[in-house]
């Protein structure tokens, strides 16, 4: 059967494509190069350029691949510029999986794998963080993941659907300097782009409710996302029609902030540099860490790498891309 991978242009996608390919899966990649790029599709795997809103391109799509199952990865990702522009990434976000469903509906395509992400729960107040922690999110892009789910929860009850929706945690590394994230907007590319000009890594507040005031995460490396893909497209494969499953990706273990900046620090050979300590950024919950305990259950899957591969990974990308 052939896969469609919406957004497999993308940092996330790319590796996707490439586990499920290297996993003997087929694989098309439908993406509009709108943050992707092609040179991250490998040969061999066709490129359909397009958007998920167009209904009859994904139509098409469907019908000349023979399509069987679709892994939406493809969205705006970005929370500030979500608070600025929600119109826009409801459109994205949400009428665009609407438009997938309704295609996916249309062509008798019954399975989806769906990127959703630990932004659905907020600021939550628990110490591990499991799938019915309840889901408050705190921005339009979370709001979009969180409504997502139910679209697709909803058109599985109603058409059969077979679905899962994965909800990553801190999403970090890279399994090729290629592959890297090009984007700067978590802990590790924002470290490492204040040392390339020279300045200290800023820590946004050391006085929240935690071993050593700074947040804590549960970083996951992007491999690992991606075989958590695989092992759920595999699961649907062989699922009842109307199955519907919410799982966390993550490590289930927390990392602080001042933890990550001084391994960064120390992997980039930078132990002299001292972090700048300013105040916090508005909407940051103090601790946000996965429980992995349902999807070891359910898909028998659990990450294999740390932060030393994550960091060192992205290291390599950062240094491939910015010399
Ligand atoms: N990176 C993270 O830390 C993180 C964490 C949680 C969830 N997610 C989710 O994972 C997914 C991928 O994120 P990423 O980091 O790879 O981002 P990315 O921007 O690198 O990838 C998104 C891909 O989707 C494509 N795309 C965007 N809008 C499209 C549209 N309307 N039609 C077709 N293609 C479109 C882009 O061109 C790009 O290739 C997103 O759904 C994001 O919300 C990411």
């Amino acid at each position: 059967m052939n896969w469609l991978v919406t957004g497999g242009a993308g940092y996330i996608g790319a590796h996707v494509v490439r586990a499920m390919t290297e996993a003997g899966e087929r694989v098309v990649v439908y993406d509009d190069l709108s943050t992707g790029t092609a040179d991250r599709v490998p040969s061999g795997v066709p490129l359909v350029v397009g958007s998920v809103l167009d209904q009859q391109l994904l139509e098409r799509t469907f019908r000349e691949h023979d399509i069987a199952g679709v892994v939406h990865i493809a969205a705006k990702k970005q929370v500030g510029e979500s608070v600025e522009r929600p119109l826009y990434y409801y459109r994205e976000n949400v009428t665009g999986l609407q438009t997938l469903l309704e295609a996916m509906t249309a062509a008798g395509v019954d399975r989806l794998v769906f990127s959703s992400s630990a932004a659905v729960y907020g600021m939550p107040d628990a110490d591990l963080v499991t799938e019915d922690t309840p889901c408050v999110p705190m921005s339009p892009y979370g709001e979009t993941k969180l409504i997502g789910e139910w679209l697709i929860a909803a058109a599985a009850r109603a058409h059969g659907l077979k679905a899962a929706a994965l909800r990553y945690f801190n999403v970090a590394g890279a399994a090729t300097p290629e592959l890297s994230d090009t984007g700067v907007f978590n802990l590790i590319p924002m470290v490492f782009e204040r040392l390339e000009a020279g300045a200290a890594p800023r820590i946004f507040g050391d006085d929240y409710d935690t071993p050593d005031g700074t947040c804590v995460r549960d970083y996951i490396h992007v491999e690992d996302i991606a075989s958590a893909h695989l092992a759920a497209a595999r699961r649907l494969a062989e699922a009842p029609a109307g199955t519907s499953l919410t799982l966390n990706i993550g490590r289930g273990e927390g990392s602080s902030v001042r933890e990550m900046v001084d391994r960064i620090l120390k992997t980039t050979g930078h132990e002299d540099v001292t972090p700048e300590v300013t105040a916090r950024r508005p909407g940051d919950p103090a601790r946000v860490v996965a429980s992995a305990d349902r999807i070891r259950a359910e898909l028998g899957w659990s990450a294999r790498r740390d932060l030393d591969d994550m960091i060192r990974s992205a290291w390599q990308g950062w240094r491939h891309r910015h010399g």
